[in-house]
């Protein structure tokens, strides 16, 4: 079972504060049944550094396969980021061996005016936009048709999985179970940035197999 995002790498974001945090995320990660990631650090602004980032996927690579976790690199870039990247760190933000990026929007905000704009010239370069977490959007809580535009433009949508253990009358658990009878997501992954979010993305994977098995994990 592919987790197509996580914050596994340690010191690079809110996610693993340290090498053991990671070693210990991978284990609840294999526990949960997971058997390939790909860590999604943030990607906030053009600072990012990403020789670190493959330096800390390299250093976790083998705990990873000791544990059997195959690890890859990608990144969750932050949409108002992409403006302030050069075309080489666009592509270093691509999912390993893939033409797919992992874009976020802030969460609180409408959702900008030069979206599709923005999302065509990604596609233009040859890049597939998955967009993270639509569910957690306040304009897509306040309706979901809302995330319907990203479907129209050839877009993907990942669930974040664990949202559907949160409380009965979270208006984001409410979103997603919506998107979900809709048949609105390509994508459910675990968002972990520590052990606790992979135990709880063992139950949120069973709940989905029950209840959702067309879902790819
Ligand atoms: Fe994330």
């Amino acid at each position: 079972m592919l987790d197509r995002h996580c914050h596994i790498l340690y010191g690079l974001d809110d996610g693993a504060v340290d090498l053991e945090e990671s070693v210990a995320m991978l284990r609840a990660a294999r526990a949960a049944g997971v058997t390939d990631i790909v860590a999604t650090p943030h990607v906030l602004d053009a600072s990012f550094d990403f020789l670190l980032a493959c330096k800390r996927k390299e250093e976790l690579k083998d705990h990873a396969c000791k544990i059997g976790i195959t690890l890859r690199l990608g990144c969750e870039v932050f949409w108002y980021a992409l403006s302030g990247l050069t075309p080489e760190m666009l592509s270093q933000c691509r999912i390993e061996n893939t033409d797919s990026i992992l874009v976020e929007f802030n969460l609180h905000s409408e959702l900008p005016r030069d979206m599709m704009k923005g999302i065509f010239s990604l596609q233009q370069a040859g890049l597939e936009v998955i967009i993270a977490h639509p569910e957690r959007y306040d304009c897509v809580k306040k309706d979901s048709s809302t995330a319907q535009q990203w479907l129209d433009m050839g877009c993907t949508l990942q669930l974040d999985a664990n949202v559907l253990l949160l409380p009965i009358l979270s208006p984001t658990r409410r979103c997603a179970y919506e998107m979900l009878k809709r048949g609105m997501y390509q994508y459910a992954a675990s968002d972990a940035h520590c052990v606790r979010d992979y135990e709880r993305f063992a139950r949120s994977i069973e709940l989905i197999k029950r209840n959702y098995g067309g879902l790819a994990i």
